[in-house]
């Protein structure tokens, strides 16, 4: 698709890979809302990035939502691309009496349900536009779930199928779905399982914007081609080659 004089929504751009995916859009000429619960945070990011209109809401409080797409529908009304990145996620041993299910639901409602009602909400919208597209940002995990981040890797996989699903429902439309799965990468999000040792959040920004300039649909980031490669052909090796190494999300 055309990447310039579009206007987008990140939902969590104050950091991380939003805020860089922010920083190229910006730069190739197209309008961002940047988004992100912590107000600070969010003005920071918008003084550095200068162009961009920050917003703060919470992904997962519906009122919020609502009150952002109408805003959104009534300030920003050429809004044509989605981009869902905010996520949450947790590392620990899954058979250690840890509470597993409080973890997932969590989870499923920032990576997975928020995704769902904020597309859905905004969807009318997108359709009436003359080119339009929502991207998901998912993760290596949702081709083979690692051990550090269980329940997070389920929550992936959510949201995994539902874009193949939702890239199904809208192919003859005006909105086209992609979904971004980067590997592990160096951002606050993946301080605790070894972030440091991950690729840069620029470099998986550039992909971004080249898979969106070519629209190559689904994205696979560096180390999670290979996961994908071999899980074309043995999910099990997949599954064996992201748990063997030290620190995957
Ligand atoms: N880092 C990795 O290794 C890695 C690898 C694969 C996939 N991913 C995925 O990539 C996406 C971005 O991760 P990142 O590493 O860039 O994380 P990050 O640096 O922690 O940034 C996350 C962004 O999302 C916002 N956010 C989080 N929860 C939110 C909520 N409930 N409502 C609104 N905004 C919220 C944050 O702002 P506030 O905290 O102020 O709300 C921040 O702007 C996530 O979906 C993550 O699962 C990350």
């Amino acid at each position: 698709m055309n990447l310039t004089k579009n206007t987008v929504l990140i939902a969590g751009g104050s950091a991380g890979i939003g805020f860089e995916i922010a920083k190229l859009l910006i730069e190739k000429g197209n309008h961002v809302i940047i988004t992100g619960r912590d107000q600070a945070r969010l003005d920071a990011a918008a003084l550095k990035l200068k162009d961009a209109t920050p917003i703060a809401f919470d992904v997962t409080k519906e009122e919020e939502v609502d009150e952002l797409v109408e805003r959104l529908k009534a300030d920003f009304p050429a809004l044509n691309i989605l981009i869902n990145n905010a996520g949450l996620g947790n590392s620990y041993d899954l058979v250690s009496g840890n509470r597993a299910w409080e973890k997932a639901e969590a989870e499923m409602q920032t990576n997975y349900i928020s995704v769902l009602r904020l597309t859905e909400k905004l969807l009318p919208h997108l359709r009436n536009q003359a080119a339009a597209a929502v991207v998901n940002v998912s993760s290596i995990v949702a081709i083979a779930p690692s051990l550090r981040t269980p329940t997070y890797s389920v929550s992936k996989a959510a949201v995994h199928s539902y874009t193949e699903l939702l890239r199904l429902a809208l192919w003859d439309t005006s909105v086209k779905v992609f979904e971004l799965m980067p590997p592990l990468v160096n951002t606050e999000f993946s301080k605790e399982i070894g972030g440091e040792n991950g690729i840069p959040a620029t470099q998986v920004a550039e992909d971004l914007i080249a898979a969106l300039e070519q629209d190559t649909y689904e994205i696979h980031v560096g180390q999670t081609a290979y996961i994908y490669e071999l899980s074309q052909t043995s999910r099990a090796e997949a599954l064996e080659a992201m748990n063997q190494r030290a620190a995957q999300v």
